[in-house]
C-alpha cells in the first residue's frame, strides 16, 4: 500500500481502490483523482532492472524509451532502433542480460496493458505504448499539469509502476479548473482555450513557473513502493514527482466519447471555463 499524507487544505483526490471497486475507476479517473491500486502489484526483477546503467552519451541524449516487445507489435509498433541501442550500447552485446531485459519488458508491459483493460473495460484503446524512464529525479520536479499530444481529440489513460528498488515519491495538488480560474485573466488563458495542448502549457507556466522553479502550494504526499501501480488523468490535475528513478508508464489512447461523463473531457472542461470566466468578465 502506498504511504499517503493528505493535506487538509487540498480537496481529497487520492483513492486506494480495491479490485472489487474497479467499476469506480473511470469516474475517479475522469474527475482527475489519483487512483492507487490496492490489490495489484507488478511482478518484476527490480534488482536487475535497477542495476541497468545507461552509458553517459546515451543518457545525455535520452533517458525515456518507448519499449515494445514483439508480442505487442500489433498495437505498439516495432521499434528496432531502440532495441538495437539497448543490445549494443546498454548491454554491450551481453546477450543473456539483453534477453533477460527483453523478457522483463514483455512481462511488465503485458501486466500494465491487462490492468488497463480490467479497470477500464469501456475505453476502446486505439494505441498502447509503454514508456520506460531511466531518469533519476533526486531533487524532484515542479508541480505541473501535463500537456499531452492529441489531447484536443482523445483521452489518454496513464498507468504507472515504480520499477526501482526504492520509493517513488509523488505529490497531488488540485484540479486544472482551480488554477485555470485563478489565472485565467492575468495569464490571458482565453487565447488558448480552444487549444488544450497550448492551454496546459500556458497554465502550468502561469500557476507553477518554469520547471526548475518551485511553488509553496499545498499538496498531498504519496509514496509508492516497488511494483505498486497508480493511474491518473495527468492532463487535468496538478502533480509532481518529488523523488524517483526507474519507472514504466503505459500510455493508452482512446476516444473522448468513451468517457462515462464526456463533460469531464479536457476540451469540455475548457469550454465550460470559457463560458464561466466570460460570464464573470461580463458581470
Ligand atoms: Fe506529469
Amino acid at each position: 500500500m502506498p504511504q499517503v499524507v493528505i493535506h487538509p487544505d487540498v480537496p481529497l483526490n487520492v483513492v486506494i481502490l480495491s479490485h472489487g471497486e474497479r467499476h469506480l475507476a473511470p469516474s475517479y479517473f475522469e474527475r482527475g483523482w489519483l487512483i492507487c491500486l490496492k490489490d495489484v502489484r507488478i511482478e518484476a526483477d527490480f534488482r536487475f532492472l535497477s542495476a541497468i546503467r545507461l552509458p553517459r552519451d546515451v543518457r545525455r541524449g535520452h533517458v525515456k524509451f518507448m519499449l515494445t516487445h514483439e508480442d505487442h507489435a500489433a498495437f505498439d509498433g516495432k521499434r528496432k532502433e531502440t532495441w538495437a541501442l539497448f543490445r549494443q550500447r546498454v548491454f554491450d552485446q551481453r546477450m543473456s542480460d539483453y534477453f533477460r531485459f527483453v523478457d522483463q519488458v514483455r512481462s511488465v508491459n503485458e501486466q500494465l496493458h491487462t490492468i488497463a483493460s480490467t479497470y477500464f473495460p469501456r475505453y476502446r484503446f486505439q494505441r498502447k505504448r509503454v514508456c520506460w524512464k531511466f531518469e533519476e529525479i533526486p531533487e524532484g520536479q515542479n508541480l505541473h499539469i501535463d500537456n499531452i499530444d492529441g489531447c484536443e481529440r482523445q483521452g489518454q489513460l496513464r498507468v504507472f509502476t515504480n520499477l526501482s528498488t526504492g520509493l517513488r515519491k509523488w505529490s497531488m495538488a488540485q484540479h486544472l479548473s482551480v488554477y485555470a480560474r485563478r489565472h485565467y485573466a492575468s495569464a490571458g488563458l482565453d487565447r488558448f482555450v480552444r487549444q488544450p495542448f497550448a492551454f496546459n502549457n500556458a497554465l502550468t507556466e502561469a500557476a507553477f513557473g518554469y520547471s526548475h522553479q518551485s511553488v509553496p502550494d499545498p499538496r498531498h504526499l504519496v509514496d509508492f513502493e516497488p511494483g505498486e501501480v497508480w493511474i491518473v488523468n495527468s492532463a487535468v490535475v496538478a502533480h509532481q514527482v518529488r523523488y524517483g528513478t526507474l519507472l514504466a508508464l503505459d500510455l493508452l489512447e482512446f476516444p473522448y466519447e468513451d468517457y462515462e461523463d464526456p463533460s469531464r473531457a479536457l476540451p469540455a472542461i475548457l469550454a465550460d471555463l470559457e463560458a464561466a470566466c466570460g460570464r464573470q468578465a461580463a458581470v
